[in-house]
């Protein structure tokens, strides 16, 4: 049976972006894979080491959302990177093989620097940032990484430390594969890509109320200014929605009645929010089960702790064997 490894940065609530990006597809993969999904908290302050008083929370709250949705603790290792010592070494280790021309290379590296003003992201840690992420792949000697295609680079310069490491003292790691994730970009309720520091996000931990109230609001064809004008769905944000959710007729009578001003906006809408609200509803209700219980969310991650730690320590006795240590 092969195995997948993933992580997430721990960013609190998590939002219809991440389900329908991520979420969904570990819940598919857990059925047919040895899973790993961890809290990558060590990796949150690559970029937000100024700022780390959120992690514990976060990782929390991230956590709750993960069981809401369907991950199954009976069937993955649910664990926190930085409760694993083991992936400091391996990324010690594998930092004294990992060519700095391949770390600075890596376009994800170029961008966030460009992106992120106002950090100071010339940091040591940031660059081998990539270095760390391999660590915890092969950690547990994962054949696939389900990623968004974002990530792709990070799976590329793994499986280059990988053949180097084999190479150089013996072959101890298999090299893994990104399972990359058809990404659907979701919009926010702005039209911007859905995210949390834009504040334009459907949290997965929202009433069927406040769904109704933002998706209600959510932007639609600009053509649109009056209920006569007709619009193109295309051009519209809330319709990529529709795409998602409604049934081929719904999307088949939406866009004739949008194109035709034959539909209102808000009509339209509420036809693809009682299909968010359906599909969410169960969600918010585990989620709210959850938070009764905190105890319990904490008892998971510790024996998902307890079990990667396992592994930890089987492959980092490989390692130190290879070299010898
Ligand atoms: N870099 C990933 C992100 O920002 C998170 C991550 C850390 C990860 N380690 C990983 C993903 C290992 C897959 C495998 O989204
Ligand atoms: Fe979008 Fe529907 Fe309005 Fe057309 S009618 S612009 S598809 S919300």
């Amino acid at each position: 049976m092969d195995t997948i490894v993933s992580g997430m940065r721990p960013t609190g609530r998590l939002h219809l972006g991440h389900f329908h990006g991520a979420l969904k597809n570990w819940i598919r993969l857990q059925e047919q894979y040895r899973s790993y999904f961890f809290v990558a908290d060590w990796h949150a302050l690559t970029t937000d080491y100024a700022s780390p008083q959120n992690i514990q929370q976060n990782t929390i709250e991230m956590v709750m959302d993960w069981l809401s949705v369907g991950l199954d603790p009976g069937r993955s290792v649910i664990f926190r990177q930085s409760r694993i010592k083991e992936h400091a070494e391996l990324h010690l280790l594998l930092s004294m093989i990992t060519p700095v021309p391949w770390l600075e290379r890596n376009p994800t590296y170029k961008e966030q620097i460009k992106e992120l003003v106002g950090k100071d992201l010339s940091t040591y840690g940031f660059l081998g940032y990539p270095v760390l992420q391999a660590a915890d792949i092969i950690m547990y000697k994962g054949n696939k990484v389900p990623v968004g295609v974002d990530q792709a680079p990070h799976v590329e310069l793994t499986r280059e430390i990988v053949r180097r490491f084999n190479q150089v003292y013996r072959p101890v790691f298999p090299e893994p594969e990104a399972l990359l994730t058809e990404t659907q970009k979701l919009p926010g309720l702005d039209g911007r890509k859905m995210s949390k520091s834009y504040n334009n996000a459907v949290l997965l931990s929202d009433s069927p109320k406040e769904i109704d109230q933002k998706l209600s609001r959510m932007m639609t064809d600009p053509a649109r200014v009056k209920r006569i004008d007709p619009g193109e769905p295309e051009k519209c944000p809330a319709f990529e929605l529709h795409k998602i959710y409604c049934t081929p007729a719904e999307i088949e009578e939406v866009s004739k009645g949008c194109r035709t001003a034959g539909i209102g906006c808000l009509d339209c809408k509420k036809i693809m929010i009682r299909h968010v609200v359906e599909e969410l509803g169960p969600i918010s209700e585990r989620r709210a089960a959850l938070e009764k219980r905190p105890d319990e969310v904490e008892g998971i991650l510790l024996s998902g702790n307890r079990t990667a730690q396992e592994k930890a320590s089987e492959t980092m006795s490989e390692v130190r064997e290879a070299l010898g240590l």
